[in-house]
Formats: C-alpha cells, sequence, structure tokens
C-alpha cells in the first residue's frame, strides 16, 4: 500500500515522477504529492484524492527541475488529507521524505530523540524525516544520518529521501516493503515497482530488505546497513510501456479481462518444452512429493486456491487444504510432516501471506510461491518459486492473474502426478490450449454480459452467485469481483447451502447468477434454482454446451471440467464490470482498496 517514486536524470522530473505516480496508484489513492527540486528551491505540492487531483492543482505552474520524489497514499495513521499526504518535510525544511509501509515504534523514537519537535502531520513518516534532521544536526553526514535512523527503525518501509543542501543526489531504502532500483543512462530511479519506471528504462536492480541505495544521475550504489557496497545483478522485464498503458481501452480491467486467452497462451509458451513436454522442473529441483498440501493465499488469489485444491487432489491425488493467509497466521493448525506450503499472490507482496511463510520457514517445511511478480517478497523468500507471466496487473480487481494462477496450478499438478507415477493424466497442455479458445470466444460477448446487467442488475443492491463443487469457488471470486468495484452487496453460496439460510433473503427480484458447469451435480443446482424462483428470484443462469436448458442466459463452450472456472469465471467478471461502469463507479480504482496490501 502506498507507492513512491524518486528520480534524478535529466528530463523534468515532475513529468517522471507523476508518471511513475500513476503507474503505482493501484497501491492507493487516496492523497498523493511530489518535491520537486528546483534550481532555486524545494517544491511540495500535495492534494486530498486520486492523481488526477494533484495533476489539477499544478496544471499551469512552471515546475522545473529534474530531481523529484513522489508519493502515492493508501492512509494508516492519519486521515486522508492534504496535511497527512507525503510527501513530509524535516523541522528545518532541509530534508524531504517519502514512505510506503509502517513505521511501528514511531513514539517511542520522537519521545527519545525528538520529543520538542512539533509534530504537524498524524503520520508515523514524519518522524523519521525529523530523525534524519536531528541526527544531521549533530554533526553526521546525510548518508550516515540517514544509516542511523535505518537502524533504528521498526516495521516496514520503503523510503526516498531529498537533502536540499545536497540536492543532486537521493537516498532510499527498504524494509519489507517492496522497492526497486531503475538504471539507466544519465539518469537512475527508484520505485516500488518496474511499472513506475520501464517509462525510462527497463534494467533493474532488486533491492533486499535492510538495503539502502545512494545515487545521483551517473551511479547507483547499494549498501547494507552497515555501509558495505553491495553487488547486484542488473534485470529486464519481458513486458513493455503498452503493458502498463490502457491502450484503446477505457480501463485496465477490460483490457485485462480480453488479455486472458493470451496470457493462457504465453505460460504454455514459458512451460512447454520443444517437445511438448512440462518444462517446469528446473524451477522445482529438488522439491519433495508432499503427502499433503496446504494452499495459503488472500482474495482473488484465495478463491484460486479452492479451484487449484480439486486440481491438485483429482490429478496429483495429494490431499489440500485452502487457507486465508490471515486466519492461519494466528490458528496455529496441526501440520503434517511431509507437507508443502503454497503461497499465491499476484503481487508477491501481501503481508498476511508473507507472516505465514515465515512461520512456515521457521518450521522448516518447504515452500512454493506461485506468483505474477519476479523478484517480489514472497517470491524471493520461499524456497522455490513459479511466476505466472501474466503481465502487470493494473486494475485493483484481479482478474488475468487469478486464471493465470489456476493454469499454473493446473501444471503444477501434472508435475507432481508425474513424480507421483500417476499415469494415464490429461493432456493438460491440450486442454489449456481449448480454454484459451473458449476465452477467445466470450471475449466477443461483451453486449450480452451489457445485457445481463441492464435485466438483472439495474436498481439492484444485493445479489446471490450459487453453484456446487468448482462452480462454488468460481461464485465466491464472481461475488467478491462485483461487489469489489460495483458496490452490489453480493454472496457467493454452494447451491446446496443457501436453504439453511441466506433463502431468507430471496424477495420478489433478487437476482440469483446461477452457475452450472459441471454435469454431475447440474441437476441438484437446477433444483436450487428452481427454489429462489419460487421464492421471487430472478435467476440468471450460466450453463455449459451439451447440458443447457431452454431460457439459460449463458451457455459457455465445453472445456475439461476440472478447468472450467478458467472460463466460466469470464462472464462474472465481464458482469461485475459492466455494473460498475453502470453506476458510474471507478472501476480501476474502486473506493477503500488498494491492490498491493503490505498491512496485516
Ligand atoms: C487485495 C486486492 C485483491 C487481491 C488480494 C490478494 O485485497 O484488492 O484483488 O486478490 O489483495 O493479493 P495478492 O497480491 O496476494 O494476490
Amino acid at each position: 500500500m502506498c507507492g513512491i517514486v524518486g528520480y534524478i536524470g535529466e528530463r523534468e522530473a515532475k513529468e517522471v515522477v507523476i508518471t511513475g505516480l500513476k503507474r503505482l496508484e493501484y497501491r492507493g489513492y487516496d492523497s498523493s504529492g511530489i518535491c520537486i527540486v528546483g534550481n532555486q528551491a524545494i517544491n511540495i505540492y500535495k492534494e486530498k484524492g486520486k492523481i488526477k487531483e494533484l495533476e489539477n492543482l499544478i496544471e499551469g505552474m512552471e515546475i522545473e527541475g529534474t530531481v523529484g520524489i513522489g508519493h502515492t497514499r493508501w492512509a494508516t495513521h492519519g486521515v486522508p488529507n492534504q496535511t497527512n499526504a507525503h510527501p513530509h518535510q524535516s523541522y528545518s525544511g532541509r530534508f524531504t521524505l517519502v514512505h510506503n509501509g509502517i513505521i511501528e515504534n514511531y513514539k517511542e523514537l520522537k519521545e527519545t530523540y525528538v520529543p520538542n519537535v512539533e509534530r504537524l502531520s498524524e503520520t508515523d513518516t514524519e518522524i523519521v524525516v525529523h530523525l534524519v534532521d536531528h541526527f544531521s544536526t549533530q554533526g553526521l553526514a546525510t548518508e550516515e544520518a540517514f544509516r542511523k535512523v535505518l537502524t533504528l527503525l521498526e516495521g516496514s518501509y520503503a523510503l526516498a529521501l531529498v537533502d536540499a543542501e545536497e540536492p543532486k543526489k537521493l537516498y532510499a531504502a527498504k524494509n519489507k516493503s517492496p522497492l526497486l532500483a531503475g538504471i539507466g543512462e544519465g539518469e537512475n530511479m527508484v520505485a516500488s515497482d518496474a511499472t513506475a519506471m520501464i517509462h525510462v528504462t527497463n534494467q533493474f536492480k532488486e533491492l533486499k530488505d535492510e538495503e539502502y541505495v545512494v545515487f545521483d544521475r551517473n551511479e547507483l550504489t547499494i549498501k547494507n546497513y552497515a555501509g558495505e557496497v553491495l553487488e547486484r545483478e542488473v534485470y529486464s522485464v519481458d513486458w513493455d510501456v503498452s503493458s502498463v498503458e490502457t491502450g484503446q481501452y477505457e480501463h485496465f480491467m477490460l483490457k485485462e479481462i480480453d488479455e486472458q486467452p493470451s496470457v493462457i497462451r504465453n505460460i504454455i509458451s514459458k512451460y512447454q518444452d520443444e517437445n511438448g513436454m512440462l518444462n517446469i522442473a528446473e524451477e522445482l529441483q529438488g522439491l519433495p512429493v508432499p503427502s499433503r498440501i496446504y494452499i495459503v493465499a488472500a482474495g482473488t488469489s484465495y478463491h484460486a486456491g479452492l479451484v487449484g485444491k480439486t486440481i491438485l487432489e483429482k490429478i496429483a491425488k495429494i490431499p489440500t487444504e485452502v487457507h486465508i493467509a490471515s486466519e492461519y497466521m494466528y490458528s496455529e493448525p496441526l501440520i503434517e510432516k511431509n507437507s508443502l506450503f503454497i503461497f499465491i499472490s499476484q503481487s508477491g507482496e501481501t503481508a498476511d501471506s508473507r507472516g505465514v511463510l515465515k512461520q512456515i520457514k521457521e518450521l522448516g517445511l518447504p515452500t512454493l510461491t506461485i506468483t505474477n511478480v519476479q523478484g517480489s517478497t514472497l517470491y524471493r523468500e520461499a524456497d522455490y518459486q513459479l511466476l505466472t507471466h501474466a503481465g502487470p496487473e493494473i486494475a485493483v480487481a484481479s482478474t488475468k492473474a487469478y486464471t493465470a494462477q489456476i493454469a499454473v496450478l493446473s501444471l503444477f499438478s501434472i508435475h507432481l502426478a508425474e513424480r507421483n507415477g500417476i499415469e494415464g493424466n490429461i493432456d493438460m497442455f491440450h486442454e489449456l490450449k481449448m480454454i484459451s479458445t473458449a476465452m477467445e470466444s466470450l471475449k466477443d460477448m461483451k453486449e450480452k454480459a451489457k445485457q445481463i446487467v441492464d435485466s438483472y442488475l439495474t436498481g439492484k443492491d444485493k445479489c446471490f452467485f450459487i453453484g456446487r463443487l468448482q462452480d462454488f469457488a468460481v461464485c465466491l471470486e464472481g461475488a467478491l469481483k462485483l461487489k469489489e468495484i460495483s458496490y452490489i452487496q453480493a454472496e457467493g453460496y454452494a447451491g446446496g447451502e443457501l436453504k439453511h439460510g441466506p433463502i431468507a433473503l430471496i424477495e420478489d427480484g433478487t437476482p440469483v447468477f446461477v452457475l452450472l458447469t459441471d454435469e454431475k451435480v447440474a441437476k441438484n443446482t437446477r433444483s436450487n434454482a428452481q427454489e429462489v424462483v419460487a421464492r421471487g428470484a430472478n435467476t440468471c443462469v450460466i450453463s455449459t454446451k451439451g447440458f443447457e436448458e431452454e431460457g439459460d442466459a449463458w451457455v459457455l463452450p465445453k472445456v475439461h471440467p476440472l478447468l472450467t472456472p478458467l472460463v466460466s469465471v469470464i462472464p462474472t467478471q465481464l458482469i461485475s464490470y459492466y455494473a460498475a461502469l453502470q453506476r458510474g463507479c471507478d472501476v480501476d480504482k474502486p473506493r477503500n482498496l488498494a491492490k498491493s496490501v503490505t498491512v496485516e
């Protein structure tokens, strides 16, 4: 949560930093600010609301300078307003700082080192910048003062600091919050992720926890808190600026929904060798075949885990449990000895999942992260990694990351099955190709989704998604998507469970989406649909070719029964998208949410 950018070079820093912040808006968008170092002065501009508000504030102003830092906020300490927005300045005005994370011991630090400094904001961040000033007043050079402060901080942070007396240099540091360095020619940067720098460079250096970086436009040095210089390889990402722009689309969400067939094809190409065989062994070298699997995740990734459980159990024949990360952390469950923990996370940064990962590592059990972001915290800290290769996902509501996670879990289940000596497996690459074709056909059905929204959701403030087995897992995801972006209260329920309580909420015209893609339980789900129809519900049945019935609203192409969620989720994504549009909601940046949740 919160995103930071820092830039030094020859371009106008205002442009570079604002572009970077817009790409980081998925991390939080309740206020934002920039600090641009001009010829004569340090200029700070902050505004409540989205980056657009900040742009409106500075429109027409001449803000020249080739050095700058910026911040987009998701409030933790202090309400979202202009005063609490970053950057924050130290008491003498010499230092300016932006911060992503939470400083847990800020009150103690204030009392110990700067008790008489008047706090202007309610933020923890402000104390950090006062501390740098404090130690520099005591005679430490800026780098020493910064390092001294870093050794005192407890909590999570990605920081970027400007010193008005040495304005051609920037300082940045990280612990538990993400931060990358971007290496250009005659320009250098830091930012919370690569998307915020791709307009400047595609050469990155990873920063690890408890490391800091000092840079000017020509040189960038990474050090540990003992001040020792660290060597770090440069790496590039395999996507470009077009991946982080909406292009012809009005919203990232629709673009990302439409990208799903190509993401599946990309996953196939990454994990298939020239002989058509699964090419995953290298990533998983040394991974013991487990007798039980625990999947730990949050939000949409948790829902992908629910689908993955069935696939792993059916294909690899390994009992699998799925846990919500924030619940697992404090529940101390009994764990079987020969277990594997899989962490699923689009961002690779979710604090709850990371908390569990740390616990599991302490127990010495093997860990595997399935993530979209190479070099992310969960990627680095797990023993094994599989990338979902979905390209940057910018919309806060996750779509292509979900389908990519399921596709990778399917391939992983084949790997385990092969190692378990299970014969007669399905040809997963063939099935995924079929999925990609089926997804392509759904892309063209946007009118249908719009019509469904008009007929079922206009003027409604609650609805249900019901289904059984894999359909139930998709119902949970469909309901989450709809509530996230349209603010309609939506509940995903197991078809058979509805009558044990929630059916009391069914009234005349209550919309109920019925997912029906598993022939084995199709009849039962149809009966459940009838139960709600009898009580006045307006049912919208999404079924599969082969066992559709007259009146079904959407008939999906037939794919392998285990993989239907990859297809059936798409109507739910499109319905959510058009419902949000119909209500005039900000589709890509829904209220109160952030895409990367780096606090517990
Ligand atoms: C947030 C996002 C969700 C996401 C969840 C888990 O709540 O709004 O879209 O599913 O975090 O994120 P992760 O990056 O771990 O998949």
